[in-house]
């Protein structure tokens, strides 16, 4: 099952609703938990990325027909989701970095392995953000047809690359750096979402085992 992190039905209305959604979000972040514009787009990007990687095994364990619109068809917002998941991340390391003399790439990177702790979590987070910007650049229509369906899906099987990246690195700032006061509520909630989608990913992975193949008229090349 490969997961998929945008589809190519991108629609500009849907950007709209989430874009704008999304910048709502990290206002209302940024002023109720009074946290740096940093976190705030760090943290919606955190949940759009949550959102993106859920749709898929969600809607393969629930029959879409059990569901109410517009969640009826939910995995056509997943590309907009992956791109402002995207859009997010960059603002937030663009805010890390206007904050860094001469944005220094290399000196928030710690120098790179040397570093410790904080070089090795933002390489991480650097590394989930190319991936980012990858997948988002080849998930228009023109480019995929470019590309090829197959090359395409390769591409998208780093979706949970990035993932794991983005929570590794936002585990190193939340649990185990001093750059605030400890673990919060974002903290745990992420903890919590981290198992979710493994969770789902594994419950879906199971699913699409027992389900019948679509080979069983090639059923005896199998049976050597
Ligand atoms: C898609 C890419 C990224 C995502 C989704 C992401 C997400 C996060 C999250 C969720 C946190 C924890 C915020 C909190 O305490 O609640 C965080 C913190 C942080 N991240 Fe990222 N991050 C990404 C890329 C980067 C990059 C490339 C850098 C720098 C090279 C970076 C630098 C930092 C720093 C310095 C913090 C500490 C808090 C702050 O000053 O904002 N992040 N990130």
């Amino acid at each position: 099952m490969a997961a998929k992190l945008f589809d190519t039905k991108n629609n500009l209305v849907k950007h709209l609703v989430v874009g704008v959604s999304s910048l709502a979000a990290a206002f209302l972040i940024r002023y109720a938990s009074g946290v740096s514009w940093s976190v705030s787009f760090a943290r919606v990007s955190f949940l759009l990325l949550f959102m993106t990687l859920i749709i898929g095994p969600v809607m393969r364990l629930v029959k879409p027909s059990k569901l109410f619109t517009p969640l009826k068809t939910p995995w056509t917002w997943r590309g907009e989701l992956g791109i402002w998941f995207t859009v997010t991340g960059l603002a937030h390391f663009c805010v890390v970095m206007s904050g860094r003399p001469g944005w220094s790439l290399l000196k928030a990177l710690g120098g790179f392995f040397g570093g410790g702790g904080y070089g090795l979590a933002n390489l991480l987070g650097l590394i989930a953000l190319v991936l980012a910007i990858i997948l988002s650049i080849t998930s228009f229509h023109r480019i995929i047809m470019f590309l090829g369906i197959e090359s395409w899906k390769w591409l998208q099987s780093f979706a949970y690359v990035i993932f794991y990246l983005v929570v590794l690195h936002s585990l190193y700032f939340q649990f185990f750096s001093t750059y605030g006061e400890g673990p919060d509520m974002f903290g745990y909630s992420m903890i919590l979402m981290a198992v979710v989608v493994i969770a789902l990913q594994t419950a879906g992975f199971i699913k699409t085992l027992k389900e019948p193949k679509a080979v069983s008229g090639k059923k005896e090349e199998y049976q050597v």
